[in-house]
C-alpha cells in the first residue's frame, strides 16, 4: 500500500509521482513529476484535485492508506435506506427474491440516486437484505437531550454500565445530530435508550420531534428503554414509552426517571440499568 503524507492536522497529500515523464507542455521534465491531490478531513471529507488516469490505483491506495472509502459509501447507503426506504423494507425481500428467480447474472447496479455499484453488486443486495429485516449490530444507542445536564448525567452513567459489560455503544444528542444520521445509526443498532427531561408535562420537543420521525419510518425489531430527569410529575418517561411500544419496541425495562440532579445513589442506579441493557442482547 502507498502512504499519504500528512501536511498538517487533518489535511494530507494522497496524489501519484510520475517518475518516468520527460515532457511537460514542451519542456523537459528530466526528474518526472508529481500529480497532486489532497484529502481534507474535517467535519465533511474532501478531495481536492485528483490524478492523471493510470495513476489513479496509487492514489486510492493512499487515500486508503488514510480511511477506507468503501466504508465510506455504505455509511451513504444505509443512511439513505434509514431515511428513505425504511418504511417500504416489507417490500424489499420478496422483490429481491423475485430478481434472483429470474436467473439473471447481476453484473452491475444502476439506481435512480447515488453511486452505481459497478463491483461488489453482491455487497449492496446483502446489506439490503439485512437491513429490510431489521437484522442489526449487538449495538446500544443512548439519545438524549438535556437542559441543565442531569438527563445526561444519567445518559453518561447508562453508557458507563453498558460499557463495563463489554457491549458498543454510544451517546447521541439529539441536538448535536441531525436526525438524517441519527437514523443511519439507528439503523444498525438493536437497542435504542431514549432520554429527556420532562418539560411542560411532556417530552423535551427535539426528542418528542425524533420519535415522531421514526415513528413514520417504522424500523424493525427493535428494543427500547426510556430515561431522564424531571422536577415534579416527571410525564416524559411514560410518554416515551408509549411512543416505543406504539412502534412494536419490545421495552426491555420500565425506564428510569429521577427527580432534580443525580446522586451517587441514582447514578449507581443509571450504572445497573446500563448493565441489564447489555445483558438483553
Ligand atoms: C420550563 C421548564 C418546564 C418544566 N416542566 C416540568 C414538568 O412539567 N414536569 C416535571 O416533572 N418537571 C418539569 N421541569 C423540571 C425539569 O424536568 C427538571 O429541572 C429536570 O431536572 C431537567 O433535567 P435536565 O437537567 O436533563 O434538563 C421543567 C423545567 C423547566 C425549565
Amino acid at each position: 500500500m502507498e502512504k499519504s503524507v500528512q501536511l498538517k492536522d487533518g489535511v494530507y497529500w494522497v496524489g501519484a509521482i510520475d517518475w518516468n515523464v520527460r515532457e511537460f507542455h514542451g519542456y523537459t521534465t528530466s526528474r518526472g513529476t508529481t500529480y497532486n491531490a489532497y484529502l481534507v478531513r474535517g467535519e465533511k471529507t474532501a478531495l481536492v484535485d485528483t490524478v492523471k488516469a493510470g495513476f489513479f490505483p496509487e492514489m486510492f491506495s493512499r487515500i486508503e492508506s488514510i480511511m477506507n472509502p468503501a466504508e465510506t459509501v455504505m455509511g451513504e447507503a444505509a443512511k439513505y435506506f434509514g431515511n428513505i426506504l425504511m418504511p417500504l423494507a416489507p417490500l424489499i425481500p420478496p422483490l429481491l427474491k423475485k430478481v434472483k428467480k429470474m436467473g439473471i447474472p447481476i453484473e452491475m447496479i444502476a439506481p435512480s440516486h447515488g453511486i452505481i455499484w459497478r463491483s461488489y453488486p453482491e455487497k449492496i443486495i446483502q446489506a439490503y437484505t439485512d437491513w429490510s429485516k431489521g437484522i442489526a449490530d449487538d449495538r446500544v444507542l443512548i439519545i438524549y437531550d438535556t437542559m441543565w445536564q442531569s438527563t445526561e448525567t444519567m445518559a453518561k452513567a447508562i453508557s458507563q454500565g453498558i460499557s463495563a459489560a463489554g457491549v458498543e455503544n454510544k451517546l447521541i444528542h439529539v441536538r448535536k445530530n441531525h436526525r438524517s444520521d441519527i437514523m443511519k445509526e439507528i439503523l444498525s443498532a438493536k437497542i435504542l435508550v431514549i432520554g429527556s427531561p420532562t418539560i411542560n408535562e411532556g417530552i423535551f420537543p427535539t426528542v418528542a420531534e425524533l420519535l415522531i420521525y421514526l415513528k413514520g419510518l417504522r424500523p424493525l425489531k427493535k428494543k427500547g428503554v426510556a430515561f431522564g430527569s424531571y422536577g415534579w410529575g416527571g410525564e416524559a418517561i411514560p410518554a416515551i414509552n408509549d411512543a416505543m411500544k406504539g412502534m412494536g419496541f419490545e421495552i426491555i425495562d420500565p425506564g428510569l426517571s429521577l427527580m432534580y440532579v443525580p446522586g451517587e445513589e441514582d447514578l449507581e442506579n443509571c450504572v445497573a440499568l446500563g448493565e441489564k441493557i447489555a445483558a438483553s442482547l
